[in-house]
C-alpha cells in the first residue's frame, strides 16, 4: 500500500506538535511547582532584605511596607526580638498589638526541610499540626538582632500551578487542533506542485509531450518545472526526428525492395524473351546442318526464320540498350528548337503503306507547332505511340494526332479507336515488359518496351506523360516545351 507524500507530511507534522505539547504538559507537571516554589523562594528573600533595609528597631515605622507585603505576597509576617517577644504580627492589627506579648503561641509545627540562605537568613519547610497545612517559613535576622518571620502558605502555589497546568493543557489542545489544521493544508499546498510534476512525468512516460508544466514558483519545484517542460521538449524533439529517420529508413528499405524485385522481373523477361527465337535459331540452324531441308526453297524458308527471329532479338537488344542509356542517369538530351508538323509529316510518309494495308484513316494537324527538345529521342516517342495506335486500331480504325496550346507547353494527343485499356492496367503499361493482351503479341514482336522508352523519355525532358480511355478508344498524351526563340521560324 503506498502512502502518499501529503499524508505523510500531515502525519509527521502533527505528530511533532502533539510530541512538544506532551513535552511541555509534562514539563510543566514535573516543574511548575517547583519553578513556582523556587520564585516565591526568591520573592520572600528580596522582600525581607528590602524590610531589614527600611526597619530601624520600631515596626509603627514601616507598618505600611510591612502590611503591603503581607498581602502582596499572602503571608503572615511577624517580627520578634530576641527574647521572643513579638513586637509585631500581620495577623492582629497593629493597634491591639502590645508589646511584651510573649511568643508563642507558637504553631506546633513539623520542619520537614531548613534551607540556610546566609548567616541572616533561613528557609523551612513546616508542616503546621493543627492545620494539616505545608508552609514556607523565612527567618531573618535583622541588623538590629530583631528576628523577621514571613510565613507563606504553600497551597496557594501547588493551586496555582494545577490551575497554570489545567490552562496549558486547554491551550496545548486548541494549538494542536489549529496546528493539524494548518498541517492539513500546509500538506496540501506543498504537494500541488509534486502532483503536478508527477501527471506530467506520467504523460510523458505515454509519449505524449503536449503536457506542459505552468506553475510559477520561485522555488526548487520551479526549476524542475522548467528542467521538465525541457526535457519534455528535447525527448519530443529527440522521437519525431528518430520517427522521421524510421519512416525514410522503411522506404527506402521499400524502394529497395521493390528495385531488387524489378531487376529480377526484369532479367526473367529478358531471358523470357530469348528463349523463343534463341531456340528457334538453334532448331532451324541444326535442321540446316544436318541437311534436313532438301530442296533449295525448304532451306530458303530455314533462313528467313533464323534471320527473322534474330531480328527480333536485335530489336529486343536495341530497345532494351536505348532504354537502360536513357535511364542511366548520364544520357544527355540534345535540345534544339524544331518544326513538330515537320517530324510528323516525314514520320506519316514512311507509314502511308502500313496504313492503306491496314485500312486505317489517319487524321492529323497540320499546322506549324513549335517545340523545343531532342528531336531524335521524340521522333521514339511520337513513333512508339504511333505504332502501338495503328497496332491496336479497331472499329472505325482511325488514327488521330493532334496538338494543343497549354499555357507554357504544347500538349501532343495520339489517338486511336478501338479497345479500351483496362483500368488496372493503365498505370503498369509503363513498365517494362507488361503486356495487357500477352496472347496477340507473338507474331507481331512486341516486347512491352516501347512504352517504357516513351516513359523513361519524358523523364528526362521533364514534361508529362499520360493515357486516359475514351468512348471509342484510347488516347496517349504527352508534353513538349514550345521553342525558345520562336522568331528563328
Ligand atoms: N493504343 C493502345 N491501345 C490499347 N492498348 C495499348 C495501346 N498502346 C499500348 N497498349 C498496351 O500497352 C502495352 C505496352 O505497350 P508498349 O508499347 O510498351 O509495348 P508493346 O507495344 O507491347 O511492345 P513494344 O512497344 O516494345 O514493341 C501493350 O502491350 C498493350 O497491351
Ligand atoms: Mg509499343
Amino acid at each position: 500500500m503506498t502512502v502518499s507524500i501529503r499524508t505523510k507530511l500531515f502525519m509527521i507534522l502533527s505528530g511533532l506538535m502533539l510530541f512538544f505539547a506532551l513535552l511541555s504538559l509534562a514539563l510543566t507537571h514535573i516543574g511548575l511547582e517547583k519553578f513556582y516554589i523556587w520564585q516565591k523562594k526568591d520573592i520572600l528573600i528580596t522582600s525581607s532584605t528590602a524590610l531589614d533595609d527600611l526597619y530601624r528597631g520600631n515596626p509603627d515605622e514601616i507598618a505600611l511596607e510591612l502590611e503591603r507585603v503581607a498581602n502582596t505576597l499572602g503571608a503572615g509576617i511577624m517580627i520578634f526580638t530576641k527574647e521572643n517577644d513579638i513586637k509585631y504580627n500581620s495577623f492582629i492589627p497593629i493597634s491591639k498589638q502590645k508589646l511584651n506579648d510573649h511568643f508563642p503561641p507558637h504553631p506546633p509545627s513539623i520542619i520537614k526541610n531548613t534551607e540556610v540562605i546566609n548567616n541572616q537568613t533561613v528557609l523551612e519547610m513546616e508542616q503546621d499540626q493543627n492545620l494539616k497545612i505545608d508552609f514556607m517559613v523565612l527567618k531573618h535576622q535583622m541588623n538590629n538582632e530583631d528576628i523577621l518571620f514571613i510565613r507563606q502558605p504553600l497551597a496557594p502555589i501547588s493551586e496555582s500551578a494545577t490551575v497554570a497546568a489545567q490552562f496549558i493543557i486547554l491551550t496545548g489542545m486548541l494549538s494542536i487542533l489549529a496546528g493539524c489544521l494548518w498541517a492539513f493544508f500546509f500538506a496540501k499546498r506543498f504537494t500541488l506542485p509534486l502532483l503536478e510534476l508527477n501527471r506530467i512525468a506520467q504523460s510523458m512516460s505515454q509519449l505524449n509531450f503536449t503536457q506542459k508544466c505552468t506553475m510559477n514558483h520561485s522555488d526548487e519545484f520551479g526549476e524542475l518545472g522548467k528542467s521538465i517542460n525541457h526535457l519534455s521538449d528535447q525527448l519530443d524533439n529527440a522521437i519525431s526526428e528518430l520517427n522521421q529517420k524510421n519512416k525514410k529508413l522503411i522506404a527506402d528499405v521499400e524502394k529497395e525492395r521493390k528495385l531488387d524485385k524489378m531487376r529480377r522481373d526484369f532479367v526473367s523477361s529478358v531471358s523470357h524473351e530469348l528463349k523463343t527465337p534463341l531456340s528457334l535459331i538453334l532448331g532451324y540452324a541444326e535442321g540446316l546442318k544436318e541437311n534436313i531441308a532438301h530442296d533449295e526453297n525448304s532451306k530458303n524458308y530455314y533462313c528467313s526464320v533464323i534471320i527473322d527471329e534474330a531480328e527480333k532479338m536485335d530489336k529486343l537488344v536495341k530497345d532494351l540498350l536505348n532504354l537502360s542509356q536513357i535511364e542511366s542517369g548520364f544520357y544527355q538530351l540534345n535540345k534544339s528548337d524544331f518544326d513538330l508538323s515537320l517530324l510528323l509529316n516525314d514520320i506519316t510518309l514512311k507509314y502511308l503503306a502500313i496504313l492503306a494495308e491496314k485500312g486505317i484513316t489517319l487524321e492529323i494537324d497540320k499546322e506549324t507547332c513549335l517545340v523545343n527538345g531532342d528531336i531524335l529521342r521524340i521522333e521514339q516517342v511520337l513513333l512508339n505511340l504511333f505504332n502501338n495506335a495503328i497496332d491496336h486500331a479497331e472499329l472505325t480504325k482511325t488514327v488521330k494526332i493532334s496538338m494543343e496550346n497549354l499555357e507554357d507547353r504544347i500538349r501532343v494527343f495520339v489517338y486511336n479507336s478501338g479497345q479500351q485499356i483496362p483500368s488496372e492496367s493503365l498505370d503498369k503499361i509503363w513498365t517494362s515488359f507488361y503486356k495487357v493482351d500477352k496472347a496477340r503479341t507473338r507474331e507481331q514482336v512486341r516486347y512491352g518496351l516501347g512504352l517504357s522508352i516513351v516513359r523513361a523519355i519524358q523523364e528526362l525532358h521533364g514534361y508529362p506523360y499520360g493515357v486516359d480511355n475514351t468512348d471509342d478508344g484510347v488516347i496517349f498524351w504527352f508534353d513538349l516545351g514550345r521553342a525558345n526563340d520562336e522568331q528563328t521560324f
